[in-house]
């Protein structure tokens, strides 16, 4: 199957740094994609490139067999590639549902003109997105916050709202950051099962950043190893465990 996403040999340069020195991945649709390393390594660098946030300083990002590279962020996500991020990024003093209802805006805006006016088309997709939203929170396990402030829910939950967030865009692709940082293993092994759910019903594919192993090994068929900006290993689960250059630059260090 042709690839759905393609990056050829992007590198980020910031002034005097050079991040990712050579980056180079090919996706094939419905599959899921570690990508792991040490701090430091761009692996973060490596999602702001693809979705938009940076543009490579050299290098390829081909999406559907379109050529994005630097292409706009909300431009990307409007064709389908949408990220988490490391950080959370929620609207802490809006309502679970709120936070959801705006993600799924990246997909079809609506006029807030309309919105002003009262028109009845304004009822209808009010109705519309919140009934979406709704079922996004319900797959994450998270409707039962609906009406609470999303700055109020424990971090955890606040990590499965940013998902809802994002697949209520419709999207092809997902990137995410660091889904499990801060959970407990019981948390992160929920997470893994939410994960394998979302990807099989919506037929995502999906590019995950994760130091958490057991979810790495669990979900991913591929993985890219990362290290000081450069991808030093890549394959299936069961190679990159016995690769000798990945235990000693990666899984041998104490985390
Ligand atoms: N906007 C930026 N400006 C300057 N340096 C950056 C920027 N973003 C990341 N870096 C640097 O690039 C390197 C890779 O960072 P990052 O991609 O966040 O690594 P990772 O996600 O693997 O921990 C780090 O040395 C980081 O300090
Ligand atoms: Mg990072």
């Amino acid at each position: 199957m042709p690839p759905i996403l393609e990056a050829k040999d992007c590198v980020m340069r910031f002034s005097g740094l050079t991040a990712v020195k050579n980056f180079s991945c090919s996706l094939e649709p419905g599959h899921i994609y570690g990508l792991i390393g040490t701090n430091g390594a761009g692996k973060t660098t490596v999602i702001n490139m693809l979705s938009g946030v940076l543009r490579p300083t050299s290098g390829e990002i081909i999406f559907d067999g379109k050529n994005i590279t630097g292409v706009k962020p909300h431009k990307i996500a409007h064709l389908g590639i949408v990220r988490t991020y490391q950080n959370l990024r929620l609207f802490n003093k809006m309502t679970v549902l709120e936070n959801v209802i705006i993600g799924a805006q990246i997909e079809k805006p609506y006029h807030l003109v309309t919105g002003i006016l009262q028109l009845p088309r304004y009822h209808e997709k009010e109705k519309e997105l919140r009934d979406k939203a709704m079922e996004k929170l319900e797959i994450m396990g998270v409707s039962e916050y609906a009406n609470a402030q999303a700055g109020s829910l424990p971090y955890g939950l606040q990590r499965r709202l940013e998902i809802a967030r994002i697949l209520a865009a419709n999207p092809r692709l997902l990137l995410l950051d660091e889904p499990a940082a801060g959970m407990n293993p019981q948390e992160s092994m929920d997470l893994v099962e939410v994960i394998r759910r979302i990807q099989k019903d919506n037929h995502l594919t999906i590019l995950l950043i994760e130091h958490d192993m057991k979810v790495i090994m669990s979900l991913c068929e591929y993985i890219y190893v990362m290290a000081t900006g450069e991808v030093i290993a890549e394959g299936l689960p069961e190679e990159i465990r016995s690769n000798p250059h990945v235990v000693a630059a990666y899984l041998g260090r104490a985390e």
